[in-house]
């Protein structure tokens, strides 16, 4: 019989989080004042330990053994060789996808999600609160908290609130209260709604709401907590690629392509910077980002200095954004809703070390059903976008015949997500782009700003 699945044996399973951070040079988060950010700046919003991890140039950092204990309740997460996949394509592809859909709430959310929980209760927070998109990262938290004994409030965007009900319920049923965004609960999301009252909302949005409500504890036991973009988030995810590599090992393999969905970035950083860090060492891969059509960030956004979020209450971040005020078309997949994208992704591709597609939603969903059809697994929305670009790969190596490995991730499951399934299989999906015109328009928000450096930041080969 073949072997469908690759799994780790405890005491095969990564120690250690790499830091990309060690191999890339970055430019600095800014403050008001436009200088770089002081650390400590970010206390009312962070644990310092966290804090610390943000900003660490160290390539390797120990995984907290409470952190591990938690993680081993469904990791390592399945590599599953997608056999009757590569069949119904007939290529002669190799396509490898790791399952991180098999965590308590779905998808990879929880590998930051547990970590971010732990260090904030070491350092005696009581309380989290957090937004989320589609709810896989609000629902993670709220599981983690769990795990901890911490509180968590969660502020989830508004077009996803009303299409994915359950979520809120997985978040009550791990002790989380949840609520839509914008709400009447902040000065940021008032702010909103007096002007756009009907709008979906955004996570930019949801983020300055769930920071404001943070920072505004006077307890000073509360903290933000965020699922995404930053770098110690980037840090905690590459637990799938470490195992992803000693997992290709098991059966002599090695990937030639790489792939992951990218809303924030941190499931493709995830799942990538481990075999980036080879690539920057010389070894050849293609390694692709890929995001919706209807928010291009890596594809057609600038790079600049913008907000994380809508209030303009982060630092200003040097990454690809549409602007912290562009409110993303409502399409499906909520996670993939985001204005900007993780400063350490951004650096990559000016890098040219990773090269970022685009699909649309049809065609994402379309990808979605033939994996559902032949692995079985009903990927979410997110996940979809990068088993497009899985299948228009494998065609590619079909069309050259090539022996390609293709990794990819599956970074969550669509159980929750069944009423966009039911949208495109009553035919009433529909794709959007950005014109040039509204990217234009977007960008009007930067002009005061200052301008990140082009920093060509390594050479493949030199380290
Ligand atoms: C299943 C799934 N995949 C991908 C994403 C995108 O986030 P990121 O780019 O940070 O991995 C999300 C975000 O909510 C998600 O829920």
């Amino acid at each position: 019989m073949k072997q469908r699945i690759i799994t780790l044996q405890a005491e095969e399973m990564p120690k250690l989080w790499y830091n990309i951070l060690a191999d890339i040079k970055m430019n600095p988060p800014l403050g008001p004042d436009s200088n770089p950010i002081e650390s400590d700046m970010l206390a009312p919003v962070f644990p310092m330990n966290l804090i610390e991890q943000e900003v660490s140039p160290e390539r390797w950092i120990e995984i907290p053994v409470e952190v591990l204990e938690v993680l081993s309740g469904w990791r390592s997460t399945p590599l599953i060789r997608a056999f009757s996949l590569e069949k119904a394509l007939g290529t002669p592809a190799r396509i490898y996808l790791k399952n991180e859909s098999v965590s308590p709430p779905g998808s990879h959310k929880p590998n930051t999600a547990v970590a971010q929980a732990y260090y904030n209760k070491v350092f005696g927070i009581k309380k989290l609160v957090t937004e989320t998109g589609a709810g896989q990262w609000g629902s993670a938290l709220a599981f983690a908290c769990s795990q901890f004994g911490l509180d968590c409030e969660v502020y989830m965007v508004r077009v996803s609130f009303d299409q994915k009900p359950y979520r809120k319920t997985m978040m009550q049923a791990w002790g989380g209260v949840c609520y839509a965004s914008p709400s009447e609960r902040t000065n940021a999301g008032r702010a909103v709604l007096e002007n756009y009252p009907d709008t979906p909302g955004s996570l930019g949005i949801a983020i300055s709401e769930a920071i404001e409500v943070a920072v505004s504890d006077s307890s000073g036991k509360t903290r933000y907590s965020l699922g995404s973009v930053l770098n110690h988030v980037m840090l905690h995810q590459t637990i799938i690629g470490l195992e992803a590599k000693k997992q290709l090992e098991k059966v002599g393999d090695y990937p030639d392509i790489i792939i992951g969905c990218a809303g924030g970035g941190s499931n493709f950083a995830g799942l990538s910077y481990p075999f980036v860090y080879d690539k920057i060492n010389g070894r050849e891969i293609e390694v692709y980002p890929v995001e919706p059509t209807a928010c291009p960030t890596m594809t057609k956004a600038p790079f600049v200095y913008d907000h994380g979020d809508e209030a303009g209450y982060t630092p200003l971040l040097a990454m690809h954004s549409l602007g912290h005020a562009f409110i993303p078309p409502p399409i499906h997949a909520g996670g993939l809703r985001y204005h900007g994208m993780a400063p350490t992704v951004s650096q990559l591709v000016n890098d040219n070390l990773i090269t970022p597609k685009a699909v649309t939603q049809i065609d994402a969903f379309k990808a979605g059903v033939l994996v559902a059809r032949t692995e079985g697994i009903i990927p979410a929305p997110e996940t979809n976008h990068a088993l497009a670009c899985v299948v228009e790969e494998a065609n590619k190596a079909k069309e050259e015949g090539k022996e390609k490995v293709i990794l990819a991730n599956f970074s969550g499951h669509g159980l929750m997500d069944l009423g966009s399934y039911v949208m495109y299989f009553n035919n009433e999906l529909t794709n959007f782009a950005l014109s040039e015109e509204e990217i234009l328009r977007s960008e009007m928000i930067f002009a005061d700003f200052p301008k990140p450096e082009m920093i060509k930041s390594v050479d493949p080969g030199t380290i």
